[in-house]
Formats: C-alpha cells, sequence, structure tokens
C-alpha cells in the first residue's frame, strides 16, 4: 500500500478552479486505478500555514527523534516524509505559485527529514518518491524562461532526493479566442491516463 498526499494551494471557491478540475479528476481516477492506496489530502488553505517564526528554529533545527512529530512546523514534514508519491496542485501566480506552497516547502525543508547535511554536502532523504505537479496559466509560460514554479519544485524535490518528477500543464487559460474546453477536455485525458500508472 502507497500513501500518496495531495498537496492543493488555491484560494477559489469549490467547483471553481481549472487546476483543480484536472488535479482532482488525477486523484479520482489513481483511487480507482490504486484502490488498496491511501490518499491524504492537505488542502493548504485549510491548514495552520504561516511564515516560519523566530521560535520555530530551535525545532528545524533541533534533535529529529520524533520528541517533536507534532510540532506545528514539524508535523508537515514528518508527514511529507512519510508519504509515497506527491501530487501538487497549484496555479501559475506572477510566474511561480501561490504564496502559501512556498510557505509549506519553507514547513517540509527540514534537515533530518526531507535531507540531511554529510561531509559532502546536503543530501536528499526521499529518493523512493515520485511527484506530479499540476498547474494552470493564463499565460503560455511552459519551458519559458520566465516560468519559476515548475523549476522551483523540480529543484526543491531534487535536492530532496525526488527525481521522478512530472508536470500536467495548461497553458493559455485566460487568453480569448483559444479553445480552451477543448484542451481542457485533453489534459484531462492526459491528467486520467499518467493517474493510471502513477
Ligand atoms: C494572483 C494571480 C496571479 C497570476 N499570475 C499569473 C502569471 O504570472 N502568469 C500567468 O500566466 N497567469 C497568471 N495568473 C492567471 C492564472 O494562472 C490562471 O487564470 C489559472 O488558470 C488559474 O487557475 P485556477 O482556476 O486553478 O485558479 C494569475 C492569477 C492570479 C489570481
Amino acid at each position: 500500500m502507497s500513501k500518496i498526499l495531495y498537496i492543493k494551494a488555491n484560494i477559489k471557491k469549490e467547483g471553481e478552479s481549472k487546476t483543480f478540475r484536472i488535479s482532482d479528476h488525477f486523484v479520482e481516477v489513481y483511487k480507482k486505478s490504486h484502490p488498496q492506496d491511501e490518499v491524504i489530502t492537505l488542502d493548504l488553505y485549510k491548514e495552520a500555514i504561516g511564515f516560519l517564526r523566530p521560535e520555530d528554529l530551535e525545532a528545524l533545527y533541533g534533535p529529529k527523534d520524533g520528541v517533536n512529530r507534532n510540532h506545528r512546523v514539524l508535523k508537515y514534514a514528518y508527514q511529507f516524509a512519510e508519504a509515497d508519491k506527491y501530487i501538487i496542485a497549484a496555479p501559475m501566480w506572477n510566474l511561480s505559485f501561490p504564496a502559501i506552497l512556498k510557505a509549506y516547502l519553507d514547513y517540509i525543508s527540514v534537515t533530518g527529514i526531507t535531507f540531511k547535511y554529510t561531509h559532502e554536502g546536503a543530501v536528499g532523504l526521499l529518493e523512493h518518491q515520485k511527484a506530479v505537479y499540476i498547474v494552470t496559466r493564463g499565460g503560455a509560460y511552459t519551458d519559458s524562461p520566465y516560468e519559476m514554479g515548475v523549476r522551483y519544485l523540480r529543484t526543491l524535490l531534487g535536492f530532496f532526493g525526488v527525481q521522478a518528477f512530472e508536470t500536467i500543464e495548461l497553458d493559455n487559460m485566460n487568453r480569448s479566442g483559444t479553445d480552451i474546453e477543448k484542451r481542457m477536455e485533453e489534459a484531462l485525458k492526459r491528467a486520467a491516463k499518467m493517474a493510471e500508472t502513477f
């Protein structure tokens, strides 16, 4: 049995997010094709995610012997490290993703949990995990040098040891004259296909 963490970052009301339309479909198909797996949904706006605070530093750099498992920050890092697969869904905001996702990434970037320091430098601890990032955008940024969301997630997860990183990217959702629904249908099909073997 695998543990899946479905990480959602968006402020839109239920049913209004184009990104979640794709990611929810991905998760639905995933659940059907992997009935034995456990999917945990982490909707960041419903969680107590904030900026790191001065009093968090001690826990971030302190011993990771399990005593701090329920610490308000470390509990997210432990949860992340204990999952096998990540489905991350967030729209493009200002060339990357909503800041709450960056705040969450600060919570889970914890030495001794997701990576560790050695004499040779930092080493990721999550090399058996895999991830998919699902994103929609108003404009066209796939493979653009201005795009920093995919690049940041791929790099940070790679730093944690997660080399298996895939994306579903849907551009031009705000451009008039583009056949949005047709491209959405194609993305849903792509998502379903990927979910079956994820
Ligand atoms: C605060 C904010 C910032 C945005 N920044 C960008 C951007 O930098 N580039 C872009 O292509 N679209 C940008 N968009 C548009 C969204 O990425 C686009 O509408 C996306 O499809 C929204 O997905 P959603 O329906 O899941 O929220 C932005 C939207 C918002 C609300």
